[in-house]
């Protein structure tokens, strides 16, 4: 591209340059153009060395300008391009297998204690049914562990021998029921909470017995929940649990914080319902407390008893995981014998 092009007939020499960046398809390309079009021996940069009248020089640097623009919009193009480029072939695959990296020791993959995994079911099941997750603490006074739930003084719960008191008024809960009365005094309904955790008794250990275990605590509490709501709810969990045959019943019982008070019992898993040495071949398991909310709870955390009506319910973690894997004590639970716990 000699002088006399670009002074005879700069358009053309824009369209070719033009032409030329278009077709660029590497970084050298783009270079090479630069070069041929704008540096020092290009015809351009020539005829404007040789320049004389203003017109002819405003139109030459206009051609300058747009050449630049699009050298620099290729010059991106092309890195952006290139850079995927080398995104895409040098990737390394970090997936080599160990044993090309020397001999391999096998690692046992362990697993969670059986009693953490009905916890996480549990907790999933409520949160999809729109629970919140609360937790509580495990040292309670007598107020939250006792009064507050309407336990008569003269109760045997409260006794020494069955509670394992820290102080006069402060004990190892023995239920996670004062979870209720926490929630109750933070938050006004609506109020539908789980909380699961370690509950505290002076049990002697036999094959049924342990001083420590879990339990998990629901409470929905609104307007115009019935009874046919709790029973619903833990129809729906016991399904969940146990599977979609389950069926669950009512038994009348008596909880001081409960009006009318059921304990509810689930269709027996292992057997069906027909009868066998786990349920005492009566066909059902029973599976913990549950009631209507006693208008007593209201009325301790200041409520109007009549604004509300709400459910509980009450059950064991552990008794939980042996209906669902046929374990037929609690003791295991607590050994950490690994014999036991690599089962699950
Ligand atoms: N706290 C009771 C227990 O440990 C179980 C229970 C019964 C919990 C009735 C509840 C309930 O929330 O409403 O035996």
């Amino acid at each position: 591209m000699g002088t006399v092009a670009a002074m005879d007939d700069p358009e053309a020499y824009e369209r070719d340059a033009l032409a030329a960046i278009g077709r660029a398809a590497t970084s050298e390309e783009v270079e090479s153009a630069s070069v041929t079009y704008l540096g020092r021996k290009s015809g351009l940069k020539q005829s404007l060395r040789e320049v004389r009248d203003r017109d002819t020089g405003m139109r030459l640097n206009a051609i300058r300008q747009s050449i630049e623009a699009a050298l620099a919009a290729k010059a991106a193009e092309v890195e952006r391009a290139e850079l995927d480029r080398r995104l895409t072939t040098e990737k390394v695959d970090i997936t080599l297998p160990a044993e090309l990296l020397g001999p391999v020791r096998p690692r046992r993959r362990g697993s969670l204690h059986p009693s953490t995994q009905v916890r996480r079911d549990v907790e999933d099941i409520f949160l999809g049914l729109g629970y919140e997750i609360v937790d509580d603490r495990e040292v309670e006074t007598t107020r939250y562990n006792f009064d507050a739930l309407a336990f008569p003084e003269s109760h045997p719960t409260r006794s020494p021998r069955q509670t394992l008191y820290l102080t006069d008024d402060t004990v190892l809960r023995t239920e996670t029921s004062p979870a209720q009365i926490h929630k109750m005094e933070r938050q006004r309904p609506p109020i539908y909470m789980l909380s699961i955790g370690r509950v505290y008794r002076r049990d002697t250990i036999d094959a049924t017995h342990f001083p420590i275990f879990h339990q998990f605590e629901g409470l929905a509490i609104d307007k115009g929940i019935t009874m046919a709501d709790l029973k619903g709810t833990l129809l729906y969990v016991m399904r969940q649990l146990y599977g979609p045959e389950r069926e669950v019943r009512f038994r009348t019982h008596y909880f001081p914080f409960t009006e009318p008070s059921m304990e509810p019992d689930v269709s027996c898993p292992i057997c069906g319902g027909v009868g066998c040495a786990t349920c005492k071949h009566s066909g059902w398991i029973e599976m913990g407390g549950s009631g209507m909310v006693d208008p007593y709870l209201y009325e301790f955390v200041g409520w109007d008893p009549e604004e509300y009506t709400g459910f509980a319910f009450g059950m064991g973690i552990e008794r939980t995981a042996q209906l669902r894997h046929g374990i037929p004590g609690i003791r295991p639970f607590w050994e950490n014998d690994l014999r036991f716990l690599r089962q699950f």
